[in-house]
């Protein structure tokens, strides 16, 4: 039974496993756990409703006091503030009046429009690969994929600090999971060294969404070819961020035809929803055979799919709204960095504020800032390790100077003096 002073020293990796025999009722320890006032003001911070856009400045009523609050927002994904461009939104009405709302079929069946074919095609042009298969999420796109990749039996390798799909992917295809320790090619090469004569993949991530380090490509690519092991590369927060002509990391590298299969999703800097998977044309025709995400769950609705390839053509006429979100990028790092804030190995977009092992502090920390008008979400155990809690930073183009250094003063009031770092 669970001792009150031992509240705090749990944390989600604990519930896991439930032993009762009921299996309709949680573990008895989760229920009592999850009650208590210090953990449920920590679980205060899910799930608060945004009344506007996900856009620089927003609207948001708070779980902590059920005030509506305007708010600076430094938490959406909305990279290159393409949820609400002008044509991405009229695209999107256009195709309503002429799709209605749902696609209302599996891909397969009745759920394909002439908008998802086109799109599928000027995602395999963009990311230079012969085909594509588009999915409902993220999520469900790596999951299908590697479940229709790997077998029983074949061995699924990912950085440690790989995105969940990618773990779940390996459990459905009943493979293996291994992973080697993040980015490090030395502990790559001697996991894959460890199961030679195996069906090995591969998979990393281009820019790491916990800590926006880069994937070390080069290392990777050389390891993976010299074992004769495909690559999986996850560009979830690096599509249309990086690469002369922003097809992500694997151009940034001038690698992309080292890369078996690339992953894409459309909710971060598309700014919509949904996932895709580009690689040669039989794997993509088998994975559409074999990725239950694909198979079996209603295909994208038209008019988000007629939003996706206006974001894809905007984003890449010209390089002027990744250039905005750079110089944004740049400025906000200064700010952070004269606050003497540990940033982790931050090279991206996505900034993190680590502040150490209290989850405590994280918690005050965040409630501070939300009162402040600051709308910037505490990263807890077991997303990240327990020692480097911290806040994650989304910069978006959107956001003017203005917004960064009201931001920032926000930070230095309620993490950096705290921390004693100012
Ligand atoms: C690296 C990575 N891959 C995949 C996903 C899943 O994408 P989605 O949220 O679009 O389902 C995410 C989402 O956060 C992610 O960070």
């Amino acid at each position: 039974m669970m001792n009150d002073r031992d509240i705090l020293k749990y944390s989600l990796a604990d519930f896991g496993h439930n032993d009762n025999d009921d299996v309709l009722a949680p573990p008895q320890d989760f229920l009592t756990w999850i009650k208590d006032p210090r953990v449920a003001m920590a679980f205060q911070f899910f799930e608060q409703p945004m009344l506007a856009a996900p856009t620089p400045r927003t609207s948001l009523r708070t779980n902590l006091d059920g005030v509506t609050r305007q708010m600076i927002n430094l938490t959406s994904y909305n990279y290159l503030g393409l949820s609400t461009h002008p044509e991405v939104v009229a695209a999107a009405k256009a195709a309503l009046d002429t799709y209605g709302v749902g696609a209302a079929g599996a891909a397969l069946l009745s759920g394909t429009f002439d908008q998802h074919e086109l799109f599928a095609e000027e995602l395999a042009r963009f990311k230079q690969k012969d085909a594509c298969v588009l999915f409902s999420s993220g999520l469900g796109g790596n999951m299908g994929a590697i479940q229709a990749i790997l077998q029983r039996g074949d061995v699924l390798v990912i950085d440690d600090k790989c995105h969940k799909s990618l773990i779940d992917g390996a459990k459905l295809a009943g493979a293996k999971l291994v992973s080697f320790a993040h980015n490090d090619a030395n502990s790559l090469d001697e996991t894959l060294a460890r199961h030679k004569g195996k069906r090995v993949l591969v998979a990393i991530e281009g820019v790491y969404s916990m800590d926006g380090d880069l994937a070390d490509l080069p290392a990777v690519v050389e390891v993976c070819e010299s074992h004769g092991v495909p690559i999986y590369l996850d560009e979830a927060h690096s599509t249309l961020l990086f690469g002369e002509n922003g097809r992500g990391i694997g151009e940034h590298f001038g690698l992309e035809d080292k890369i078996g299969v690339s992953f894409g999703t459309l909710s971060k800097s598309f700014g919509g929803v949904g996932g895709f998977v580009c690689a040669n044309e039989n794997l993509v025709r088998y994975m559409k055979c074999y990725a239950s995400p694909f198979q079996f769950s209603c295909a994208l609705p038209p008019a988000i799919v007629a939003a996706m390839r206006k974001s894809l053509e905007v984003a890449t006429r010209d390089s002027s709204l990744r250039d905005a979100m750079w110089e944004n990028v740049h400025y906000f790092r200064k700010n952070l960095e004269s606050l003497n804030l540990d940033l982790g190995e931050s090279a991206s977009q996505v900034i993190p504020i680590i502040i150490g092992s209290s989850g405590e502090h994280l918690i005050m920390m965040a409630m501070a800032a939300q009162q402040r008008g600051l709308f910037l979400q505490p990263i807890d155990f077991p997303a990240v390790e327990a020692h480097a809690r911290r806040f994650r930073i989304s910069v978006s183009s959107q956001l003017t100077k203005q917004d960064i250094d009201e931001a920032c003063n926000i930070i230095e009031d309620v993490i950096a003096r705290p921390l004693g770092r100012v």
